[in-house]
């Protein structure tokens, strides 16, 4: 783990991506890290049992909006079986590193994709 936030964190807090809704989303999921109470959310849509697309709101610290951004394109073509078991280190890795008081901070972006696609196959399954 580096102490320091990496150049491409950075650029992700500063300049994050696929910020904001889906309108008819497949899934959506919101997760809150508790003890400090921000929240994030993240829209999925779903082609062929694939993430086709994914945005995110976080109303919270940079690592979550770094998080957000990073997570929301990192799942998109992804399975829905992978796209649920991203996890915080992983993130952490496509950052080049973090501080590791903040990897609590991209779990509740994992939280919120996990919930997101949890959702998506219960809609699922209750058309079917
Ligand atoms: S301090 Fe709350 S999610 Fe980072």
């Amino acid at each position: 783990m580096v102490q320091f936030y990496t150049e491409k964190f950075l650029s992700h807090f500063r300049e994050p991506s696929n910020v904001g809704e889906i309108k008819k989303a497949d899934g959506i999921g919101q997760a809150s890290a508790c003890d400090c109470g921000d929240v994030v959310r993240v829209t999925i849509s779903i082609d062929g049992g694939r993430v086709s697309d994914s945005r995110f709101k976080a109303s919270g610290c940079a690592t979550a909006i770094a998080g957000g951004s990073l997570a929301t394109e990192m799942v998109k073509g992804m399975t829905l079986e992978d796209a649920a078991d991203l996890s915080a280190d992983v993130l952490a890795e496509g950052f080049g590193g973090m501080p590791e008081q903040k990897i609590r901070c991209l779990d509740t972006v994992c939280n919120a994709v996990r919930l997101a696609i949890e959702r998506s196959q219960s809609t699922t399954q209750s058309r079917d």
